[in-house]
């Protein structure tokens, strides 16, 4: 039996159009003044525009600041910062990818806690109370709508600082799935392999437990059973939301339980390459699954005993290869690319790779231990 602590902190609001509610839930939580952060893509789509009207229907002071830029920086949260203070918000909204709901994070600690990002490196370093908090996410992802953890880079060393508490969860997600329909075909499927990431990685990590476990199976359902969908047929509205439900719910798996070893080797290539985070994480998984499953085979079946019969999902037959190469076969369908040495990442760094990948946080949560010599032949095992 697995003790667990699973506190529902974040209120879920799921429905086409629903982006038209924002006023209303911004009022429930007392906010007279809302500061939105967004990014510039997101709203030349017309999308922050739809939340800010309905904010402002709602007699609700808006300002905006759109700022943010993909994988926000110490930068991104100090501008928006800059805003803050002038303005006096009551209520931050995170408008748009994780970008934009980790900046409103970064921006909401400095705001309440003063100092720097890098003091809330860690684990509830916050003392003082946080602002109130709004996700509007409009990518199937990262699933930071329902995470307390906000990954800040440091403009300077872009080194990746994981900032968690409990207190920057957001009261609500605002889960409005006709925001999702305009994601250019590469965002669609970058985060969408993540988010699937997320559901198979945190089913099996050492730290699962009952609650984590349920969000990663209905997750896995989801976006299993939805990522061909939304790359064949974009406008697909009922597969977009089941991608956008599945990547909130592996955030909430993600928050009670946590990743492995596929996030832990995808880091280092994203920070020594610049490999784009799904494509890394899209490359490796199928590697761990293969490595992970001669130890604990017996979790994947029965996760693939879960969507037995779905259709295009493997049998539980096939076990964690079969589960592997269905991965594969999504990311290659999604147009990612399926060896590193289509990315130009060269042999010789593999050991440079493995020995950061050893470091991540992440890692040590794999469900088989994972060491340097393992990261090395998972990397060799992918080129
Ligand atoms: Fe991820």
């Amino acid at each position: 039996m697995t003790p667990f602590d699973y506190y529902p902190r974040t209120r879920i609001v799921f429905g086409p159009g629903k982006v038209a509610a924002l006023g209303e839930l911004a009022g429930e939580l007392g906010a007279r003044r809302v500061l939105v952060v967004s990014d510039p893509g997101i709203v030349a789509a017309g999308h922050t525009a739809r939340g800010i009207v309905a904010l402002e229907r709602a007699d609700i002071d808006v300002w905006l600041y759109d700022g943010v830029g993909e994988n926000p920086t110490t930068e991104h949260v100090a501008a928006g910062l800059k805003i803050a203070k002038r303005f006096e918000p009551e209520l931050l909204v995170g408008f748009g990818g994780g970008s934009s709901m980790d900046c409103a994070k970064g921006i909401n600690f400095l705001y309440t806690n003063g100092g720097e990002v890098r003091d809330y490196w860690g684990i509830g370093k916050a003392a003082r109370p946080m602002l109130p908090m709004i996700a509007v996410p409009t990518t199937a992802g990262t699933g930071s709508e329902t995470q307390s953890f906000a990954l800040i880079s440091d403009a300077k060393t872009h080194v990746k600082m994981a900032c968690g508490d409990k207190k920057a969860s957001f009261r609500v997600a605002l889960l409005d799935p006709e925001l999702t329909v305009t994601q250019p075909p590469r965002v669609t499927a970058l985060t969408g392999i993540d988010a699937v990431a997320h559901a198979l990685e945190s089913y099996v990590a050492r730290t699962r437990n009952p609650a984590s476990m349920a969000f990663s199976r209905e997750a896995w359902l989801l976006l299993g059973g939805n990522f061909a969908h939304v790359i064949t047929d974009p406008s697909d509205l009922d597969a977009r939301g089941g991608m956008q439900l599945g990547a909130c719910f592996a955030g909430l798996a993600i928050e009670n339980s946590m990743l492995g070893a596929a996030h832990a080797l995808a880091n280092p290539l994203t920070t020594q390459f610049g490999v784009a985070h799904g494509q890394a994480v899209g490359m490796m998984l199928p590697h761990v699954i293969r490595f992970n499953g001669q130890e604990c085979g017996q979790w994947y079946f029965e996760l693939l005993e879960c969507t037995a019969g779905g259709n295009g999902f493997p049998t539980p037959q096939s076990g964690y290869r079969g589960l592997a190469d269905f991965v594969g076969d999504l990311a290659s369908r999604a147009g990612l690319a399926g060896r590193l040495r289509e990315l130009d990442v060269p042999q010789g760094c593999f050991d440079a790779l493995a020995t950061d990948a050893a470091k991540q946080w992440t890692a040590e949560f794999n469900p088989r231990k994972v060491g340097v010599d393992d990261f090395v032949a998972l990397y060799r095992a992918a080129y």
